[in-house]
This record gives structure tokens, C-alpha cells and sequence, in this order.
């Protein structure tokens, strides 16, 4: 059984596709051990709570410096000793320490086709405000691993959305959300909780 953390710092509708389709056995062969938050008012918690899943929100307003508050976070991780660590909408960015001793074994989903529209300050509405305005036809949604860098990771799966006359930043992004990332995110946990993929160099391929 995968045990999964999974970080979150808003609504957490990423957080309820992959609650529902554990539910669903969409996803097999795992469990949400903890949710982990650095926002106490995020929805997510709420979701969490209301699933029977353990919440805890480790928040950088609660220590003295980024040191103290990123020990806290780890402690909380490493408490529960994850086999996988998602990142569903979570804007911290992680200690170093974390992404080495968790290497390959820490998912992120970003809302475009990486390697457009992404790295550093490509977050939130402002990826769709930037797809809108360059005038791309297709965007979508990709999640990969985490590295050291910015969205640079191996790319486990992607998924297209078309955008339309009328999108706007909103209606584009709540588009990608149930067309794309609340379908690929559960996929990817099920691909690794039932050891489908493995990671050689930048590359993720299929396990036989
Ligand atoms: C999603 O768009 C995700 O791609 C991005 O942050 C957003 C989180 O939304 N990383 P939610 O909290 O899952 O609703």
C-alpha cells in the first residue's frame, strides 16, 4: 500500500479527485496518510478533515524564519514516512533537503503543457492570463516530478485542453482543471502505486 502526503495551499480540488478516486478504485493500492498545509484557512483542510484524513497546517506565520518553519514542515513529512509526496496546488517552495531525500518520490501538477508556460512565476491564474495572451491554441496540464529547478522535472503525463473564442483567465482555468488535471493527477498516483513507471535520467517510462 503507497502511503501518500499530499501538500496543498488553497481550495484543494486536486486533493478531492484523488480522495474520490481512491474511493472509486481509480486508484488502487494506496492511501492519503496526511495532508499537509501552510495555509490555515485553505478549503483543502476542510476536505481532508471531512474524508477522515489526518490535516495539519504548518504555517511560515508560526516561526521566527524560513529555517525554523521549514524543519517543522520536514518533521511533519517525515513523521509519517511517505512512499509519495504530491504537491496539488501547493505555493511553497521546498527545502532542498526534502527534494533530495525525496527524490522521484515527490509529484507536482502544473496547469499547462510543460515547458510552455511554466518555471518561475508561472502559477495560478497568471499561467492562463499568459496562454490568453499569447494566443496558443492548446494548453493543458502535466505532472511530473520534482527536482531541484522550477517545473523541470521527468513529465509523467500530460493532457491537452483546446482553448476557446471566449476564454477567459477563469473560465480557461476551471476548464483545465476538469478536463485535464483532476484526470491525470489520479492517473499518475495509480501509475506509481502500482509501480506501472520508472524515472531513467529526465525520462519517465513504463515499467514491463
Ligand atoms: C491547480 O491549478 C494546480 O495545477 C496548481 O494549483 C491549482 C490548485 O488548485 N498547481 P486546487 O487547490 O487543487 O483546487
Amino acid at each position: 500500500m503507497l502511503k501518500i502526503l499530499v501538500c496543498v495551499s488553497g481550495g484543494g480540488t486536486n486533493l478531492q479527485a484523488v480522495i474520490d478516486a481512491i474511493k472509486q478504485g481509480l486508484i488502487t493500492n494506496a492511501e492519503i496518510v496526511r495532508v499537509i498545509s501552510n495555509n490555515r484557512n485553505a478549503y483543502a483542510l476542510k476536505r481532508a478533515t471531512d474524508a477522515g484524513i489526518d490535516a495539519v497546517c504548518i504555517s511560515p506565520k508560526d516561526y521566527a524564519d524560513r529555517e525554523q518553519f521549514h524543519a517543522q514542515f520536514l518533521n511533519a513529512v517525515n513523521e509519517k514516512n511517505p512512499d509519495l509526496i504530491v504537491l496539488a496546488g501547493f505555493m511553497v517552495v521546498l527545502p532542498q533537503e526534502m527534494i533530495q531525500r525525496y527524490r522521484n518520490r515527490i509529484i507536482n501538477i502544473h496547469p499547462s503543457l510543460i515547458p510552455s508556460f511554466c518555471g518561475k512565476g508561472f502559477y495560478g491564474l497568471i499561467v492562463h492570463e499568459k496562454v490568453l495572451e499569447r494566443g496558443v491554441k492548446v494548453t493543458g496540464a502535466t505532472v511530473h516530478f520534482v527536482d531541484e529547478g522550477t517545473d523541470t522535472g521527468p513529465i509523467i503525463l500530460q493532457k491537452a485542453v483546446m482553448i476557446e473564442d471566449d476564454d477567459t483567465p477563469e473560465i480557461l482555468q476551471k476548464r483545465v482543471m476538469e478536463q485535464a488535471e483532476w484526470k491525470i493527477l489520479p492517473q499518475a498516483i495509480n501509475l506509481i502505486a502500482n509501480e506501472k513507471i520508472h524515472v531513467d535520467g529526465n525520462i519517465v517510462k513504463r515499467t514491463e
